[in-house]
């Protein structure tokens, strides 16, 4: 053999090895073999793989619907929730012109590629003005002043966007953390209304828009005493005739405290009383309430994650006939707020695609 002819042997063997080690690599670290971002057609779209089971979806910020983000958005999703561009923060002006304009600039994107919009939400205690509450001198409103403001709110909102968003959350987070009784009483909803303003709410949202399927939204509402809250609430809306479709199980959870079996008994608990159930905001950080220390996503965190999320959608799909729609709060470990909350500047890593949008193991193992 020509020395030149065995340098070009040996250097096509290295190549050839090389490749082969790194495809390997790929895979065992969950990657696929090109290690290419969620854009590259090799990885299944998340989409794809649920479509007979529900929608999958995810909260976004208008800006992200530009370029390569807004192209990976439509690749793997079909339902959108606007992660702040919805909230009555965004929309509702003291001088009574609601600004609607980032709003329509991602519901027009859904309608573009065809995908569903949950209309995310209505009536919450926070993010939206201390003046929603007041009059013009300041004031606290009445009690009917305060359902007036509702009903022409809700009202306008919901028949600005009545031909694209289907589904609402109606009511974000009004139950209690702790304490004996049902509801939050801190917040300007209670104060001034009582817990009258849920079903209120729900009847007016209902008479705007009747064929909107309508929800209310909670995190927390898996574990047994929140849940016990949640049912007693639920139970009562429906002895009374309130026009409530589901619940929204926000799924803020973390790698210490997930429980399949819980997650299981609140979806049976929901389903019997007939309401439909989605997953709204779901998220898996990496730390448990109360860490202040910042990790890095080490293979044993990967690992025990990607176990956590494969349990959830265990879950989910054992319960499709029970369960709509399931929304990833943020498109990747880049977008999402945990990265500012509760310590701010903290990097956390709760999604299914890291920094450079690449899949993460959790994944794989979710698609499985
Ligand atoms: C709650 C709200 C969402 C969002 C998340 C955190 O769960 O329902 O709108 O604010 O918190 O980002």
């Amino acid at each position: 053999m020509k020395k030149s002819t065995f340098i070009l042997s040996i250097l096509s063997l290295t190549l050839m090895f090389t490749a082969f080690s790194a495809r390997a690599e790929g895979n065992t670290l969950g990657n696929t073999p090109e290690n290419k971002t969620g854009n590259v057609q090799e990885i299944p779209a998340l989409k794809e793989c649920f479509t007979s089971c529900f929608a999958v979806g995810t909260a976004v910020s208008p800006h992200q619907l530009q370029g390569e983000t807004g192209t990976f958005i439509v690749r793997h999703f079909n339902s959108l929730t606007a992660e702040n561009c919805m909230k009555p923060e965004a929309i509702w002006r003291k001088d009574g012109k609601l600004n609607f304009s980032a709003a329509d600039a991602l519901v027009d994107f859904a309608r573009k590629n065809g995908m569903a919009v949950r209309g995310h939400t209505l009536v919450w205690h926070s993010q939206t003005p201390a003046e929603f509450f007041q009059d013009e001198n300041g004031n606290r409103l009445s009690s009917e002043a305060l359902y007036a403001r509702m009903d022409a709110y809700i009202t306008e909102v919901m028949t600005h966007f009545s031909s694209s968003v289907t589904a609402w959350d109606v009511v974000n987070e009004a139950l209690a953390d702790g304490g004996d009784g049902i509801y939050r009483t801190q917040s300007p909803w209670y104060e001034i209304c009582g817990e009258d303003f849920i079903a209120h709410a729900f009847r007016t949202a209902h008479r705007v828009q009747p064929d909107a399927k309508l929800y209310y939204n909670d995190y927390g509402i898996i574990f047994p005493e929140k849940r016990e809250r949640a049912l007693k609430m639920l139970r009562k809306l429906l002895a009374d005739g309130v026009p409530i479709t589901g619940v929204g199980i926000q799924a803020h959870w973390s790698i210490y405290s997930f429980s399949p079996e819980e997650l299981q008994k609140t979806i049976d608990a929901f389903s019997e009383l007939g309401l439909d159930v989605q997953i709204t905001e779901l998220d898996m950080s990496i730390y448990n309430w109360g860490m202040k220390e910042e990790t890095a996503l080490t293979p044993e965190l990967e690992e025990k994650q990607a176990e956590c999320y494969a349990r959830v959608f265990s879950v989910l799909r054992q319960n499709a006939d029970k369960i709509s729609s399931v929304t990833f709060w943020g498109i990747s470990d880049r977008f999402t707020w945990l990265n500012y909350f509760p310590v701010r500047g903290r990097a956390d890593y709760p999604l299914l695609f890291d920094r450079e949008m690449k899949p993460k193991k959790a994944f794989y193992r979710v698609i499985q």
